[in-house]
């Protein structure tokens, strides 16, 4: 039997939380050989704790056999220690009309809070994803917080974006989800966010040939994608959570159980690859093996695609700008 891998979800008794940690405790996330500790943090409201040790009880109820224990907890301190994962997705979501970066003063402070106890307490080859928005502000916030981290364990979930990508494309080109590679989503988990199939394939072939529409690139899928957690909002009365949780069980399971030579889309520290300015927290394509993830190197970028990419980077920056009284 292997040594259980001790998992924190922040936000635990939220949507995206009763989506996530059953999915986890049933191996779907680090495999189904691996035993994991459950370490859930919720607000101290009565409300919240008390929905938490109801989501509690019915973990117990499964019955996981890989479910090796759990800890409820209103104190971050008690919800990272020794933590190798940590799933940052307890925050505010938005409502109709707003943006995601309209979260940020609301948000912001949870994640300084939650840096500086990752920093104090979790294991240091920490694996963190925030998922709460704005998401990779967010992510940028809790790496600078934790300076004896290595801010290559801090990471923000794009994979929602590019799991969307992939579906409008398999759609529109009549190929399975399945056969397409080489997907990317530059940047921010906003409506400035880039997904780029110029290097595409399916089965070996160029998909952008297959599909020839540039025209429906750039005035149907880019924005379909772009606005598609919006749409979502506007359907439901909610935000996505169940194809969210999905995308983080991805996220994760590709970093620690790597992508086999394939590339997934990470927001990650750019090392200043693709003229992306150090530390900014951007989506990147990347191969992920041994726990680790390389940024794919080598692609051309157009004029179109330079432009675009410059967007949602100005809006990072600009993001960073307004958090910085924090860091
Ligand atoms: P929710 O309101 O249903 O749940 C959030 C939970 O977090 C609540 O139970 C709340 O009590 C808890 N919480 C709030 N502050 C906390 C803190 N400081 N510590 C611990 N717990 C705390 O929201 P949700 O639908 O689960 O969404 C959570 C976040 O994820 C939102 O910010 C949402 O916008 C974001 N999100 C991101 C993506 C993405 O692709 N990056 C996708 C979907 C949702
Ligand atoms: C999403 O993309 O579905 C989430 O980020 C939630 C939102 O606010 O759009």
């Amino acid at each position: 039997m292997k040594t259980p891998v001790r998992v924190a979800v922040t936000g635990a008794a939220g949507q995206i939380g009763y989506s996530l940690l059953f999915r986890i405790a049933s191996g779907e996330m680090l495999g189904k050989d691996q035993p994991v500790i459950l370490q859930m943090l919720e607000l101290p409201m009565d409300k919240a704790q008390a929905a938490l040790r109801g989501v509690m009880m019915e973990l117990e109820d499964c019955a996981f056999p890989l479910l090796a224990g759990m800890v409820g907890t209103d104190d971050p301190m008690v919800a990272f220690k020794d933590a190798d994962v940590a799933l940052l997705v307890g925050a505010m979501p938005r409502g109709p009309g707003m943006e995601r970066k309209d979260l940020l003063l609301k948000n912001a402070e949870i994640f300084t809070v939650q840096g500086k106890a990752l920093n104090a307490v979790a294991s240091r080859n920490v694996k963190v994803l925030v998922v709460g928005n704005p998401a990779n502000t967010n992510a940028y916030i809790a790496m600078k917080s934790a300076p004896d981290l290595d801010p290559k364990n801090f990471t923000a979930m794009l994979r929602l974006d590019h799991n969307r990508a992939l579906s409008q494309l398999a759609t529109k080109a009549g190929v399975a989800v399945a056969d397409i590679e080489k997907l990317v989503v530059w940047g921010n988990h906003s409506p400035t966010m880039y997904p780029d199939y110029r290097f595409a394939t399916v089965g070996g072939t160029s998909l952008k040939d297959r599909i020839g529409d540039e025209e429906w690139n750039r005035a149907t899928f880019i924005p379909v994608v772009g606005k598609r957690g919006a749409a979502i909002i506007e359907a439901r009365g909610l935000s996505s959570a169940a194809s969210a949780a999905n995308a983080a069980i991805d996220h994760v399971r590709d970093w620690v159980l790597g992508t086999n030579g394939k590339w997934a889309t990470m927001g990650i520290p750019s090392d200043g690859s693709y003229g992306i300015p150090k530390d900014v927290m951007y989506g990147f394509p990347v191969i992920c093996k041994d726990g680790k993830y390389e940024i794919v190197q080598g692609l051309e970028i157009d004029e179109y695609s330079r432009s675009m990419m410059d967007k949602t980077l100005a809006e990072l920056e600009e993001e960073r700008a307004g958090v910085a009284h924090l860091l």
